[in-house]
């Protein structure tokens, strides 16, 4: 039997250069032969991709608050069965482009409906599938919004405005400082490369890679 894959999720503001990092890793293991998937979050499966298109269309404006937050929790529970567990169960690693930390700054802390709900509709999440290491890539909103854009007008959070990324962002902070030693944050204003050899370095610490 094969050990247990490790997981590792990303993080950060919307237009921080995530999947820029993504992309990256993919080059990096296919070129090490390391078995992995990359998956996202909301979506990553067929259910849970259904879901995620309620959740970003720009035709669902007066979803409320809660109903957005338990559909992300819905589709991660999805999303874990059918994507997270079978390949983390084949000893591969599971890179995952958002995930519960998600939930944490935009639902609990931006939208305001508190880490304490927040916890409980994810505790699914928290006690079976805390990540093995969570990248937070650490650009604020502001410097984020300057590098993207053109950006699709029609998305329904980032018609937000910039006051909810800050509080997305201040969020991440606090998320930061409270799990030190599960999320890592790396410097999101340097180059690409710069900050990949960051992200390699600390998968290598944690012996993900
Ligand atoms: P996406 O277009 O994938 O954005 P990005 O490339 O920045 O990841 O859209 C995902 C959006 O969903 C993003 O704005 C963050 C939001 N989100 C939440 O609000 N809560 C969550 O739990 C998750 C997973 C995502």
């Amino acid at each position: 039997m094969s050990t247990r894959g490790k997981f590792i999720t990303f993080e950060g503001c919307d237009g921080c250069g995530k999947s820029t990092q993504l992309r990256l890793l993919s080059e990096y293991l296919t070129k090490e032969k390391i078995p992995h998937i990359f998956t996202r979050e909301p979506g990553g499966g067929k259910i849970s991709e259904a879901i995620r298109e309620i959740l970003l269309s720009g035709k669902n404006m007066e979803m409320t608050d809660e109903c957005e937050a338990l559909l992300y929790a819905a589709s991660r529970v999805q999303h874990l069965s059918d994507r997270v567990e079978p390949s983390l169960a084949k000893g591969e690693l599971v890179i995952c482009d958002r995930y519960v930390d998600s939930s944490l700054a935009y639902q609990a802390y931006a939208r305001g409906l508190g880490k304490e709900f927040i916890e409980k509709i994810n505790a699914f999440a928290l006690e079976n599938y805390l990540p093995d290491v969570t990248i937070f890539i650490d650009l604020t909103p502001e410097a984020a919004f300057r590098r993207k854009k053109g950006a699709d007008a029609n998305d329904r959070l980032e018609q937000a405005g910039m006051e909810f990324h800050k509080r997305v962002y201040a969020g991440y902070k606090a998320l930061a400082e409270e799990y030190p030693s599960r999320i890592v944050c790396v410097n999101g204003e340097q180059t690409p490369d710069g900050i990949f050899a960051d992200v390699i370095k600390a998968l290598k610490e944690r012996g993900c890679l």
